[in-house]
């Protein structure tokens, strides 16, 4: 397929506002750009690592001609060539007519506030509360506003406060966002917007921003080292860090085909530019254990913009979907513009950040296929706190038992080596041994030989070593009334 590109700048509405961004302003993360160039610094920066969530907004998409729910994204670690088309929604977006939102109000009446440095971030992500309770018609609760509330850390004024504002949401009085931003008018502008090729330039910078699979393969068939994007949720940190710049890139997230989700008869097909969010919607029914395992992975914010693909291809020995995805036995589904192969994801990874791509491939997409009958599955992660925590010891385990016996047994350990690794020796210990506490215990022992934890800050080569072996005993004591019946 010839490259050619219909447009050299950026379009994209904030706050209903339509804005124009070419040249080095393209480069910016959103964040800065909003602050900087747009004159809308509610929105804050301050660790600028997607950590804090001081930087949130809300953003909308259009998928396959349809716009997507706004959801909340971390805008710091967001490049702004990841917003073309899309309409932004940021905290000076919410108030009406100079009049405060319903959420504001509550955080006004509650006294959700002090410093106000996190305020307006934890605002947008009550505005994504109250736009999908008021969607789905579900009550704000606590525990509802807890986990909405996951991505955004407040120093100073204690979330007693701003837990009694969200209860307090009278939704009654929000006016949805999309009824006041996603307007028929904007909708086809922006549908026209999305059909177009993008790329745009600065000095030795390219972002290249292709609608079509077809296209991308092109581009990187004539650069083979240009860097994919997929959400940036690991490059925009890198990047903001100084340790890798996103000088020449090719962005995914505008081809619609690569952001299907799909079920079928024998597992789930999921795209390459599918959200986390979206996926644990979707595998919810279908693979109950991976959604548990998506509930404690970061904050809403990363995942609405995260893939499960870009987890995998990163690579990081502690990532927490690979053990799981290793354990399913998935498949990625890898295209060039000379052809398209698959590759078991257990074949995929060779040592650290070495894997099985070429450098004018691109991941599509990832099959996984549904557990065989009867197979039970854990999934777990050890981090220093339950929400928004980087691993420290990973662990995914599927076991068949028939008649008291280990027929089946899967077994994959992260955190503990360079990549993340099934364990042959010990799966071949597991088998045709009696389903019992001891045999597990047993097996934990020859999996911690057979790995080589390090020293880090985040914990030691013993408690890593304590930590692998106690997951395998936990697995029996999670699962055994399922497994011996
Ligand atoms: C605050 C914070 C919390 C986090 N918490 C967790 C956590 O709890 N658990 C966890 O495992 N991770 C976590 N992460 C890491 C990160 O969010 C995930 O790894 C995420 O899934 C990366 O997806 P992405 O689409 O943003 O990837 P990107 O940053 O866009 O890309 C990551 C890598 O994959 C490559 N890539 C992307 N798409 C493709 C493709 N289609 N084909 C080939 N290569 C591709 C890119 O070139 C890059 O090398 C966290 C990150 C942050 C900032
Ligand atoms: S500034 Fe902290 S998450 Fe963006
Ligand atoms: S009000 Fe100061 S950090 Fe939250």
């Amino acid at each position: 397929m010839p490259i050619g590109c219909d447009r050299n700048v950026l379009v994209f509405f904030v706050n209903g506002v339509r804005h124009e961004v070419g040249g080095r302003g393209a480069f910016l993360s959103l964040a800065r750009y909003l602050r900087e160039q747009a004159s809308l610094p509610g929105t804050k920066i301050v660790c600028a690592e997607g950590d804090c969530g001081a930087c949130t907004v809300l953003v909308s998409r259009l998928v396959s001609g349809k716009w997507t729910p706004l959801t909340t994204v971390n805008s710091c670690i967001s490049p702004l060539y990841l917003f073309d088309s899309c309409m932004v929604v940021t905290v000076e977006g919410l108030s009406e007519q100079s009049h405060l939102s319903e959420i504001q109000d509550k955080m006004l009446d509650h006294h959700g506030a002090q410093c106000g440095y996190c305020t307006p971030g934890i605002v947008c992500s009550l505005a994504h509360l109250a736009e999908t309770s008021q969607a789905k018609g579900i009550r704000i609760d606590r525990k509802r506003a807890q986990n909405y509330l996951t991505g955004n850390l407040c120093r100073c004024t204690g979330y007693d406060p701003i837990l009694k504002a969200a209860e307090n949401i009278d939704l009654m009085q929000w006016r949805p966002l999309g009824l006041r931003y996603l307007t028929d008018e904007r909708t086809d502008y922006c549908q026209y917007l999305a059909s177009q090729t993008v790329l745009v330039t600065a000095g030795n910078r390219r972002a290249w921003l292709p609608t079509q699979v077809g296209q991308a393969l092109a581009i990187k068939s004539a650069s083979p080292h240009i860097r994919l994007v997929a959400g940036a949720t690991d490059l925009g940190v890198l990047h903001n860090k100084g340790r890798q710049y996103l000088d020449e890139v090719l962005v995914l997230n505008r081809i619609s085909e690569l952001s299907e989700v799909r079920r079928v008869d024998d597992g789930v097909i999921i795209g390459a530019t599918a959200s986390l969010s979206e996926v644990e919607d979707v595998v919810e029914s279908s693979h109950f254990e991976l959604a548990r395992l998506l509930r404690v992975f970061a904050s809403p914010q990363i995942k609405h913009q995260g893939t499960l693909v870009g987890n995998l291809v990163n690579a990081s020995p502690i990532a927490d979907t690979i053990p799981a995805l290793l354990v399913m036995e998935a498949r990625l589904g890898i295209k060039s513009a000379a052809g398209s192969r698959w590759v078991e994801l257990k074949h995929f990874y060779q040592d650290y950040k070495k894997f099985d791509l070429r450098p004018g491939e691109v991941v599509t997409e990832v099959f996984i296929p549904n557990l065989p009958e009867g197979a039970v599955a854990r999934f777990y992660k050890a981090s220093m706190r339950k929400d928004l925590d980087i691993s420290s010891v990973t662990f995914a385990g599927v076991l068949q038992v028939k008649g008291g016996r280990i027929v089946s047994a899967k077994i994959a350990l992260g955190g503990v080596g360079p990549i993340v690794r099934r364990l042959p020796n010990v799966e071949k210990e597991l088998t045709g041994k009696e389903f019992s506490e001891n045999s597990l215990v047993r097996a934990g022992d020859l999996a911690i030989q057979s790995v080589h934890p390090i020293d880090d800050v985040r914990a030691s080569a013993n408690y890593r070593r304590l930590v692998a072996k106690n997951f395998f005993k936990k697995y029996f004591v999670e699962t055994a009334v399922e497994l011996n019946q």
